[in-house]
């Protein structure tokens, strides 16, 4: 059986094929010129993702040795993201899925993030607690199985790596602020401010806006306009980066303490997050679960994850019509 997977959400095109279970090509092209906007246009990226899809298509079947002929099941991201950017992947697929007369599926951006960890050598195992963290969501939740999968947190304000973008654009370091932070992060000291970690008691839920401003008054108080020295912007990375994993770590631990799993997933674009990735092996350690992190080509959006997910939902009976329309919040229904 050969899968194509194509995502388009937001500022990453990406086209993958998965043949007989197997990944054997996973294309991403990304759109580096939203840095200069310091952040994602998104008229920009619907048209960049049109610009690039075809050719990606035909990359993606070369690499893996196939015609468009040998294409059972086309999967595309439906949502959530950018709406213009999901339009461009997801009717895309659709056309290709009816001019082929193939099997269409449209996948859920989210649930390909929490099976990313299946495209790795080492699996999860069922139950398992997945903390996924990208640049739109932030979510904690109890997979019992492919087709069952329990929220139990979520974000009340901003996303995690939308909390990073946000910092990191206060110390001018730039967009997308994730890497920007982690590396200036490394030579700061994370001891030297405290800044505050909302609690939001009886819920695993999680906020950053407090967060995200008391930075912002740090840096009011302190600066007052003038340029911020280096190994400041430095402390300032590292106590920030400190207390948004201190956030995603405390309320993991609470749902260890609850939730009987076997495994703990990190997913999203912030799991590509050194410190994050050590935190969430310190916390499989310390409740002796198994934790699998997907390599940083599967953390940030990529079509391997739609293509895996498509797959699970066909072999789940799942079925989609080509009536589908593209959706940019997280659809409430796909979760219990
Ligand atoms: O999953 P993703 O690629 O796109 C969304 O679906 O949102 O996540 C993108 C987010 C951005 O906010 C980016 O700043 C963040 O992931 N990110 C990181 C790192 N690399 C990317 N955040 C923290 N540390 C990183 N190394
Ligand atoms: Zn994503």
């Amino acid at each position: 059986m050969n899968v194509l997977g194509i995502e388009s959400s937001c500022d990453e095109t990406s086209v993958a094929i998965i043949s007989d279970d197997k990944l054997t090509s996973n294309l991403i092209s990304s759109q580096d010129f939203h840095s200069k906007y310091g952040g994602v246009v998104p008229e920009l990226s619907s048209r960049a993702h049109l610009q690039i899809i075809i050719p990606l298509v035909k990359d993606a079947l070369t690499k893996s040795n196939l015609e468009l002929s040998d294409i059972d099941l086309i999967c595309a991201t439906a949502g959530p993201g950018l709406i213009g950017a999901l339009l461009v992947g997801l009717t895309f697929a659709k056309g290709l899925a009816f001019s082929l007369n193939k099997t269409f599926l449209a996948v859920n951006h989210i649930e390909g993030h929490i099976f990313s960890g299946f495209l790795m050598e080492e699996k999860p195992e069922f139950p398992f607690l997945a903390l996924v963290v990208s640049g739109g969501h932030t979510l904690l939740l109890l997979v019992n199985d492919f087709m069952d999968i329990k929220k139990l947190g979520s974000t009340v304000d901003d996303a995690a790596g939308e909390a990073f973008d946000k910092v990191s654009k206060m110390l001018g370091l730039g967009y997308p602020g994730g890497p920007k932070i982690q590396s200036h992060a490394q030579n700061g000291n994370a001891d030297k401010i405290n800044f505050p970690i909302a609690d939001l008691k009886n819920s695993f839920n999680f906020s950053f806006s407090g967060l995200k401003t008391s930075v912002l008054r740090h840096i009011q108080k302190n600066y007052q306009g003038t340029n911020i020295p280096l190994s400041d912007v430095n402390d300032i990375a590292a106590s920030f980066q400190m207390a948004v994993v201190k956030a995603l770590i405390r309320n993991a631990e609470k749902a260890l303490s609850e939730y009987d799993v076997n495994s703990i997933c990190l997913a999203g674009g912030v799991a590509a997050n050194k410190a994050l990735r050590n935190a969430v092996i310190t916390l499989g350690e310390k409740f002796n679960k198994k934790v699998i992190i997907p390599a940083m080509e599967y953390c940030g959006d990529n079509a391997a994850m739609i293509a895996y997910r498509g797959q699970k939902l066909f072999e789940n009976d799942v079925t989609s019509t080509l009536n589908v329309s593209p959706f940019p919040g997280l659809s409430a229904d796909i979760f219990s």
